[in-house]
C-alpha cells in the first residue's frame, strides 16, 4: 500500500464562540487544498469524520457541507465512528484509492463542541457506549476510564505521580503547539490536584471539550509523485473493534483492538515496533495513552507507567509521543482528532513541526480509539 498525502490544513483547537460548524470544516478544508496547490475541482471524493453534529448543533448531513464548502458536486459522506471517526473517515479515502474509483481524494474531520453545556456533551458523547448497559446505568467516559484507570494500578502498580507525568508530558508538548487548546506547562503536583473527575482521574487527566477541524488531501502514488515531491505516504492502515461495553471485554487493562489493529498495520507497511520513530495515540484520558502505548507494543504490558515518568516519550526522547500535545492539551474535537494525528506525523516526517521537532523522523504511527476501545484504527507514515 502507497498512498501519498499531498497537503494539509487545520484550525485552531479550543472554546472557538465566533465560529460555527461550516466555518471550522470550510477553514480546514481550504487550508489543504491551498496547501496541496490543487483546485477544489481536482478532488474527485470527499469523507468527513464528525460524531456529534446532529446532537450538539442540530445539523446532519455533513457529507453535502463539506462539498457545498468547496462548491462542487461529488460524493460527499460523513463517517460516524465515535471518537475514531476522523481515522475511519481516513481509510474510507484510503480505500477509494486503491479500489481506483478515484485518485485525489479529501479527508476531513470536525467537531463543535463548546456551546452547548458540559452535561449535554457528556451524554452525547456516551453514544459511543453500550448504551443498554452502561449510558442507561449512568456511566460516563470519565468514568469508564477510570475503572481501567482502577485496573491498571492494581494489577500493575501504577503510581499517581507515573500517571500524572503523561499530562506534564502533554502540556509541555502543547505549550510548544501554536493550535493547541491549552498552551500552559503543568506540573506533576498539579496533576494530583486538581479538581477529581471519576477517581482516580482528575481533571487534568482528561481531554477537554473542544472546537476544531482537520483536513488532508489523499492521492494515489503517480498522481502524489506528480504533485508534491515531498509527499508524506501512508504504508499501512487496519481497522479493529471490539465489545462496545467495558463488562463484556476480557482485560480492561489493554485495548485488545490496539494490537490487532497495529499487528496487521505493522505487517503490512513491514515494520515492527522498533521501527516507530513517534507516534500519536489516543490519550482521551491520561490512563489512555499507557495503554495505547503498550497495545503498539512500544512497551511491555505494564512497563509504560514507569516509561512516562521516566521521561521516554519527550520529542526530544527515546520515542516521542503525542507531539501536538496529544488530546489533553491540543484538545480533543471528536471527529477531527483522527485527522489532525495524520496532520502532526505528517508534518513531524516533513520536518516542519517547529520548536516541537522529532530529529529522526522517517516512520511515525497514529492509533484513533472510538468509545473505550470497541473501534481502534492504526496508521503507518512513512516519509
Ligand atoms: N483539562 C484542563 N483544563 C480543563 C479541562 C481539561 N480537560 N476541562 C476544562 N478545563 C478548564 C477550563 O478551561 C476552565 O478553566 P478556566 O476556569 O481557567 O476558564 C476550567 O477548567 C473549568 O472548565 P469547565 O468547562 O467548567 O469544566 P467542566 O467541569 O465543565 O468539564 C471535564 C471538565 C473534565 C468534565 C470535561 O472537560 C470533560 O468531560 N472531558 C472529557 C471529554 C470526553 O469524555 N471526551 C471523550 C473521551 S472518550
Amino acid at each position: 500500500m502507497k498512498i501519498g498525502v499531498i497537503g494539509t490544513g487545520i484550525t485552531k483547537f479550543g472554546e472557538l464562540w465566533d465560529k460555527s460548524l461550516r466555518d471550522l470544516l470550510a477553514e480546514a478544508q481550504l487550508k489543504s487544498i491551498e496547501d496541496s496547490k490543487i483546485s477544489p475541482k481536482d478532488i474527485e471524493m470527499i469523507f468527513t469524520g464528525n460524531m456529534c453534529a446532529d446532537a450538539l448543533s442540530g445539523q446532519l448531513h455533513i457529507g453535502a457541507m463539506a462539498s457545498e464548502n468547496l462548491r462542487i458536486n461529488v460524493p460527499s459522506t460523513r463517517i460516524e465512528s465515535a471518537c475514531a471517526s476522523g481515522a475511519v473517515a481516513l481509510r474510507q479515502g484510503l480505500q477509494a484509492i486503491e479500489s481506483g474509483a478515484a485518485k485525489i481524494v479529501q479527508v476531513n474531520g470536525v467537531e463543535k463542541m463548546t456551546d452547548v453545556s458540559t452535561e449535554q456533551v457528556t451524554t452525547a458523547l456516551m453514544g459511543a457506549g453500550d448504551e443498554e448497559v452502561e449510558g442507561f446505568q449512568g456511566a460516563t467516559f470519565p468514568a469508564l476510564y477510570a475503572l481501567m484507570a482502577r485496573a491498571y494500578m492494581h494489577e500493575f502498580g501504577l503510581t499517581r505521580e507515573q500517571l500524572s507525568a503523561v499530562s506534564v508530558k502533554s502540556h509541555k508538548h502543547g505549550s510548544m503547539n501554536p493550535i493547541a487548546q491549552f498552551q500552559k506547562e503543568i506540573t506533576v503536583d498539579d496533576v494530583a490536584n486538581s479538581a477529581m473527575v471519576s477517581d482516580p482521574l482528575t481533571l487534568l487527566d482528561c481531554s477537554p471539550i473542544t472546537d476544531g477541524a482537520a483536513s488532508i488531501i489523499l492521492a494515489s502514488e503517480s498522481v502524489a509523485k506528480k504533485l508534491n515531491p515531498e509527499a508524506v505516504w501512508i504504508a499501512g492502515s487496519q481497522q479493529a473493534t471490539d465489545t462496545l461495553a467495558l463488562s463484556a471485554r476480557d482485560s480492561l487493562t489493554e485495548i485488545k483492538a490496539t494490537r490487532i489493529a497495529a499487528d496487521s498495520a505493522f505487517k503490512q507497511a513491514g515494520i515492527s515496533a522498533k521501527d516507530v520513530h513517534l507516534a500519536e495515540v489516543h490519550d482521551c484520558f491520561s490512563i489512555a495513552e499507557l495503554l495505547a502505548i503498550e497495545g503498539l507494543g512500544l512497551a511491555k504490558k505494564g512497563e509504560a507507567g514507569k516509561h512516562a515518568a521516566a521521561g521516554y516519550h519527550y520529542f526530544d526522547s527515546k520515542i516521542p509521543i503525542n507531539t501536538c500535545g496529544g488530546l489533553k492539551s491540543c484538545g480533543h474535537p471528536i471527529g477531527a482528532t483522527g485527522v489532525k494525528q495524520a496532520v502532526e506525523v505528517v508534518h513531524q516526517l516533513q520536518q516542519k513541526a517547529g520548536k516541537r521537532q522529532v530529529k529522526k523522523a522517517e516512520v511515525g504511527v497514529t492509533q484513533n480509539v472510538g468509545g473505550t476501545g470497541a473501534t481502534v484504527v492504526v496508521n503507518v507514515f512513512k516519509r
